[in-house]
C-alpha cells in the first residue's frame, strides 16, 4: 500500500482483504499460501439487486441463501429501506435505549401486532446477544423468585444460539464449542428431535416419536430437579444443525411440560423469524405460546444490525412489580440496541413483506421447492431426507440410504463449491455436529420466483450428478 489507495481499484482492495481483514469461520492459508499455484483470491461480494450478487471478477451469482446466513429475507438494492434508513440517520442516529425512540416504538408496535400474546420489545444487536438477554431474565427471576435456585437453561442437541460463550454454552453443536471451553455454568442439554435420525437414540419408538423427543425434555427436568430449571430455549425448526422440521406431537406436549414445571419458553426465532418459514414467527406454525422470543438476521433484512428480544406482559411484569428493590429491574443494556437505523430498517422490511405478499409467496414458492428437491432425490441416491418450511430447506446427503451414514463432509462441499462455479450459491451445515455436516441448506429471499428455484435446482442436480458419480 503507497497511500494513494483508489476504493474503486478492485485489486488494491482484494490485496488490502488479503492483507488485513480476518473472515468468518474461514481457514486463511488458502488466501496467502507460500505455493502461489495453491493460492486463491478471497472472494468480495461488490453488489446486489433483488436475488443476485456480483463478486470482484464481475461474476453474477443467484443467492440461494440470503446473504450466506439466511439473512437478507426481502432481498438486495432495496432503496425504500435505504433511504428510509439515511432520513432517520439524519435526524436522530442514536441515543442510549434507556430514553425511547420514535422508530424504536413505531417498529416496536407492528411487530407486536405480528406476535398475539407478545408485549414488550427488548433491542439489541445480534442474535447471540438477544439470546444472552433472555439466559439474563431467567437468571435474575431465579433470584427474585426463587432464592437463584431455578436458574438452569435447557438448550437442545443440534441447536445453536450464538458464538458468545454463554451462547456457546446454550449450544448442541460441538464442533461450534470445540476448544472455546470452559463454559458458562447452568446450561443443561436435551435431546434432539430430528426423526430422521432418531434409530441413533436409545429407545426411541418408530410411532409417536415427537411427543418421545418431548419426553426426554421431561426426563432431564426430572434429572435436573424441576426447581432448578428455569428456562427452555429451542429454536422452532432447527437451522445450521441440519434444517431440522419438529416432528407431529412435539411442541404440544413440549408446552405442556413447560407449564408443568413453570419453566420460561424461550424461542430462538433469529433464523425463522420475520416470514422465513412461510409464517410471521416459526413458532406460529405450531401453535405454542412462548414466554420469550428473540429474533435478528431477517428482521431487518441486514440493512442494519438489529435483534429484539420480544416478552410477554407476563415476563415483564416481574421485573416492574417491586419498585422498591433498587436491584430489581432488567439492569441490562446494549449500547448499539439504541441506534435508530435498526428498527427504522425493520418498519420498512414488515412493510415490504406485508405490500408484496411475501408470505404467501414464501409458502407457495416453499412447497415448490420441497417438491423439486423431493424430485431430485428420486434422481440422486445420495440424498437421503428433504425437509424444511417455507423457504428454508434441507437436503441432507448419504452415503447409504439404508445405513443413514453421512455423506462425506468434503463431498457435501464439493457439491456447494460446483453450485458456486455454476454462479448459484448454495449453503451446507458448517463446523456444526461432528461427522454430520451432511445437510446442504437453501434459504433464498422470499421475494424468490419459480425461475430462480428452477436455476438452483438444476444446479444441485449438476453438482450432484458430477460429485457423486
Ligand atoms: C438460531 C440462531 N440463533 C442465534 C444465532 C446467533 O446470531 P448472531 O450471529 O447474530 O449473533 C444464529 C446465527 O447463525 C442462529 O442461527
Amino acid at each position: 500500500m503507497d497511500g494513494n489507495f483508489n476504493e474503486n481499484d478492485i485489486s488494491r482492495v482484494v490485496e488490502a482483504d488479503r492483507a488485513h481483514i480476518w473472515h468468518h469461520l474461514s481457514q486463511h492459508k488458502q488466501y496467502m499460501n507460500d505455493d502461489a499455484s495453491k493460492q486463491v483470491d478471497p472472494r468480495i461480494i461488490v453488489e446486489g439487486k433483488g436475488m443476485r450478487v456480483w463478486d470482484q471478477k464481475g461474476k453474477e451469482h443467484l443467492d440461494g441463501v440470503s446473504g450466506g446466513v439466511w439473512t437478507v429475507n426481502v432481498g438486495y438494492g432495496r432503496e425504500r429501506i435505504a433511504n428510509a434508513v439515511r432520513d432517520q440517520l439524519i435526524k436522530l442516529n442514536y441515543f442510549a435505549g434507556s430514553a425511547g425512540s420514535i422508530p424504536g416504538s413505531n417498529f416496536a408496535e407492528k411487530l407486536i401486532e405480528k406476535m398475539p400474546g407478545m408485549s414488550r420489545v427488548y433491542y439489541a444487536n445480534s442474535g447471540s446477544e438477544a439470546n444472552e438477554k433472555g439466559f439474563k431474565m431467567v437468571r435474575q427471576i431465579a433470584h427474585k423468585k426463587y432464592g437463584g435456585k431455578k436458574h438452569k437453561v435447557l438448550y437442545r442437541d443440534r441447536d445453536y444460539h450464538g458464538t458468545t460463550i454463554s451462547a456457546l454454552s446454550a449450544g448442541g453443536q460441538d464442533e461450534r464449542g470445540a476448544q472455546y471451553g470452559p463454559f458458562t455454568p447452568g446450561f443443561v442439554r436435551v435431546p434432539h428431535c430430528m426423526e430422521y435420525r432418531a434409530f441413533e437414540q436409545e429407545g426411541a419408538p418408530q410411532e409417536n416419536y415427537g411427543v418421545w423427543a418431548a419426553d426426554q425434555i421431561e426426563k432431564v427436568i426430572l434429572a435436573e430437579g424441576p426447581d432448578t430449571v428455569g428456562g427452555l430455549c429451542l429454536e422452532p425448526v432447527t437451522a445450521g444443525g441440519g434444517v431440522i422440521t419438529p416432528p407431529d406431537g412435539y411442541w404440544e406436549r413440549v408446552q405442556e411440560i413447560c407449564k408443568k414445571y413453570d419453566i420460561l419458553l424461550h424461542i430462538d426465532e433469529v433464523v425463522c423469524g420475520v416470514g422465513r418459514t412461510g409464517t410471521w414467527f416459526g413458532y406460529q406454525n405450531y401453535g405454542i405460546k412462548p414466554d420469550m422470543v428473540t429474533m435478528a438476521k431477517g428482521v431487518a433484512s441486514g440493512y442494519a444490525a438489529i435483534s429484539c428480544l420480544v416478552t410477554t406482559e407476563a415476563v415483564f411484569d416481574m421485573f416492574k412489580e417491586d419498585a422498591s428493590d433498587h436491584m430489581g429491574y432488567f439492569r441490562d443494556i446494549s449500547t448499539f440496541g439504541g441506534c435508530t437505523a435498526g428498527p427504522t430498517a425493520g418498519l420498512e422490511n414488515l412493510k415490504i413483506i406485508e405490500e408484496e405478499n411475501l408470505l404467501d409467496n414464501t409458502l407457495q414458492m416453499g412447497d415448490y421447492m420441497l417438491d423439486q428437491l423431493h424430485a431430485l432425490s428420486e434422481k440422486h441416491a445420495v440424498i437421503g431426507d428433504v425437509r424444511g418450511k417455507g423457504l428454508f430447506l434441507g437436503a441432507e446427503l448419504v452415503a447409504d440410504r439404508n445405513t443413514r451414514e453421512a455423506a462425506k463432509e468434503s463431498l457435501v462441499s464439493a457439491v456447494v463449491g460446483d453450485c458456486m462455479q455454476q454462479g448459484v450459491i448454495i449453503g451446507m451445515t458448517n463446523r456444526s455436529v461432528p461427522g454430520k455436516n451432511n445437510t446442504l441448506c437453501f434459504s433464498p429471499a422470499l421475494i424468490a420466483t419459480k425461475d430462480d428455484i428452477d436455476q438452483i435446482i438444476n444446479a444441485v442436480d449438476g453438482a450432484l450428478g458430477r460429485v457423486f458419480t
